[in-house]
């Protein structure tokens, strides 16, 4: 079930796969790449730098490529994009990664794609200062795009990104499964910027409800499933392959399908798991081995992938209406990127 590729490989096939699948918008990724690098607010020498360090600590940058696939399959005759669209993945990427680096502070986390964080590399004031003026940025690109639903969906994404951060900290190393909480705070951190991306182009295009609800639809359970595979792969991969310690999440008491999946059994393993995130053993090297081993020996990995696919499914029936294009079948096949992760 879990394939036959390391979790390492898969990951560089992941961003091989992706960049592949982003080629019918490439010239709009340029631009992005440029706007990212360039239009930022405070133009002296200090913070050019620290910005600077935090885009080239880079990412798969799928939440742009999301934007433009989904402008571009939805636009009137698949024609260009205008530089609205571009803006619109400008700031989606600009909301992302501000906060990560407020998540960096709130985990006290020192490696972020393999590279140290802000707060490691400075300080925590820093840090937030930083995200803040990402986000500043964020907000006077969305008022460039001169469209109120536009403002609309991207406030409700960041205080979804707050919802979801104090849901997790409120249910930091309890151990009730409550999967309706769990799924809430996977829609909070990540689906709701997903869905934001996918569907705001084809509003900026015109398109009826339909098409926005399915695009929005899209990006919802592909935002889901994407963050179901990365809480897989915080049990299932090494440090080196994720940039950040393993394990992680567990260590910090934050209970994810994996650990769910197990603790719902309610037989032995389920119980020492318990144990062992209630006494806090978890923040130890040992007590985090053995509740990781627990989880992969009890079904929690494959129980997951599971889980993975049935969004991932959902994600690619909301699609069925487009018209077929390069772009929708990127789209589609980005879908299977997110489970190629799972192997
Ligand atoms: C990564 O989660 C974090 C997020 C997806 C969102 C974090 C959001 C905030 C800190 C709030 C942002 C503030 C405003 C003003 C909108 P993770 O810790 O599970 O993933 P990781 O392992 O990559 O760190
Ligand atoms: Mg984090």
């Amino acid at each position: 079930m879990t394939g036959t590729l390391s979790p390492g490989i898969s990951e560089s096939s992941a961003t091989l796969e992706l960049a592949s699948l982003l080629e019918p918008v490439s010239a709009e990724m340029k631009l992005v790449e440029e706007w990212l690098r360039s239009n930022l607010i405070d133009d002296s020498q200090f913070v050019a730098s620290l910005l600077s360090q935090v885009f080239k600590a880079g990412g798969k940058r799928i939440r742009p490529g999301l934007v433009l696939l989904s402008s571009r399959a939805t636009a009137p005759g698949f024609g260009e994009l205008t530089p609205r669209h571009i803006i619109l993945a400008v700031l989606t990427e600009l909301i992302h990664t501000a906060s990560l680096v407020h998540d960096d502070v709130i985990d006290k986390s020192s490696l972020r794609r393999g590279q140290e964080t802000v707060n490691r590399k400075w300080n925590d004031k820093l840090a937030v200062l930083v995200g803040d003026l990402l986000f500043a940025q964020a907000s006077i690109c969305l008022a460039r795009l001169m469209n109120p639903a536009i403002v609309g969906i991207y406030g409700q994404v960041l205080g979804d990104l707050c919802a979801g951060e104090i849901k997790q900290m409120n249910q930091q190393y309890v151990c009730a499964v409550d999967w309706d909480g769990y799924i809430y705070k996977s829609v909070c951190k990540t689906a709701s910027l997903f869905s934001a991306g996918c569907h705001s182009g084809p509003i900026l295009n015109g398109c009826g409800d339909e098409v926005v609800s399915a695009l929005k639809d899209y990006g919802t359970n592909l935002g889901i499933c994407f963050q179901v595979v990365d809480d897989l792969l915080d049990v299932t991969a090494t440090a080196s392959d994720l940039g950040k310690p393993a394990g992680g999440d567990l260590a910090q008491g934050l209970l994810t399908a994996p650990a769910l999946f197990v603790l719902q059994r309610e037989d032995e393993p389920a119980r020492r798991l318990a144990e062992l995130i209630k006494t806090r053993a978890v923040c130890r090297e040992d007590g985090i081995a053995e509740a990781l081993q627990l989880i992969k020996d009890n079904g929690g990995t494959d129980s997951t992938i599971a889980l993975a696919r049935k969004y991932a499914q959902q994600s690619r029936e909301a699609l069925r209406g487009l018209p077929a294009s390069t772009y929708r079948d990127s789209l589609e096949s980005i879908v299977d990127v997110m489970l190629i992760r799972t192997r």
